[in-house]
């Protein structure tokens, strides 16, 4: 076993760099502020959405939502279904399922909780993103640490285990470089981790705390973070049907509450898992089925791969039970359904 470089341990001043370094290089994100205090409404939403989503996904969704719902009231009085299209796409449907939850919670209570603790209690907020929020809308002296943090903290310490089973000691190496500005701390650290202090291609010249980087120190800092060994993918399998009516439209349904893509729309077809041993049982009728080939598409516990079908029917073709005919870019699709669909389509010519 290797042993650890003797560095120093990183501490207020490597903080006052970072934050001077930031106010000199932050992102320009249209949920943050230069002066002032931001919006708790707006830094709810984006911690939100940047939840296992990148920052340049998130932007443009972000901008509808905000424009569309300006404030966390006009939001809790949106309904369901035009939440869950807006966010078709983000993926992680639990998590737009949870900000509605959130926003009639706080537009019930009158307004966001103003501390850590109290920011934890509502639907979807957890130990990240209530340290966020109250860091970044309210100034709390909160430790946050996502995965951008997690790797520079990992560089810095050279870090000899994952930083999520040395948790304390990552947040212990947090928390003595941070003494003031917490939110625009927190975010330093984000855009450190983004800009300078990327997975693959770590540009230490630039990096305002190299000096005290034990990685830097050793010569290669892309060995870490350290990672956690892998539990390989599940595979599963499935058959989809898309049945076109001759005005365009196709047939959906919804998919259960609970689960994955829970509540979004889908095209008809069997459960996920064991390839199904007659796929046309779970076709919403009989039709003259033609194959269009087969979609896959990466969730984080598997690998998923639909085999589509495709048939045209007329005006009078049944709606089985809990099925709506739509056309497919009003139906709301999350991408795994909209990447069906298109193969389907595409199969018509
Ligand atoms: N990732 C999560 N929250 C962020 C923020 N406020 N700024 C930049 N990246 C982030």
């Amino acid at each position: 076993m290797r042993t650890r470089s003797a560095v120093r341990t990183p501490g207020p001043a490597d903080g006052a760099a970072l934050l001077s370094w930031y106010d000199r290089h932050r992102r320009a994100l249209p949920w943050r502020v230069v002066e002032g205090r931001a919006d708790p409404y707006r830094v709810w939403l984006s911690e939100i959405m940047l939840q296992q989503t990148t920052v340049a996904a998130v932007i443009p969704y972000f901008e509808r939502f905000t424009r569309r719902w300006p404030t966390v009231v006009d939001l809790a009085g949106a309904e369901d279904g035009d939440v869950m299209a807006a966010w078709a796409g983000l993926g992680y449907y639990a998590r737009a399922r949870n900000l509605l939850a959130c926003a009639r919670a706080v537009a019930a209570r009158g307004a966001f909780p103003t501390t850590r603790e109290g920011l934890r209690a509502l639907p979807g907020v957890g130990d990240y993103t209530s340290a966020a929020i109250a860091a970044i809308a309210f100034g709390e002296t909160a430790v946050v640490v996502d995965g951008n943090v997690e790797r520079v903290v990992a560089r810095l310490l050279a870090l000899p285990v994952p930083p999520k089973s040395a948790r304390r000691e990552v947040e212990a190496s947090v928390a003595a470089m941070l003494t003031e500005r917490a939110g625009d701390f927190a975010q330093a650290m984000m855009d450190l981790g983004a800009t300078i202090c990327t997975p693959r291609n770590p540009v230490c010249a630039l990096c305002p705390i190299a000096e005290p980087c034990a990685a830097r120190t050793e010569g290669e800092p892309t060995r870490y973070p350290v990672k956690a060994e892998k539990k390989p993918r599940k595979v599963w399998q499935g058959v989809a049907f898309v049945p076109v009516r001759s005005d365009g439209t196709i047939l959906t349904r919804r998919r259960p509450e609970r689960g994955l893509l829970g509540g979004m729309s889908e095209a008809w077809g069997s459960p996920w898992g064991d390839a199904p041993a007659d796929p046309f049982a779970h076709a919403p009728f009989g039709a003259p089925w033609r194959p269009a080939g087969g979609v896959t598409h990466v969730f984080t516990h598997a690998t998923l791969t639909l085999d589509v079908f495709v048939a045209e029917v007329g005006e009078g073709a049944a709606t089985p039970t809990g099925g709506t005919w739509q056309a497919p870019a009003a139906a709301g699709l999350p991408t795994l359904m909209k990447k069906v669909v298109e193969r389907a389509l595409g199969a018509l010519g």
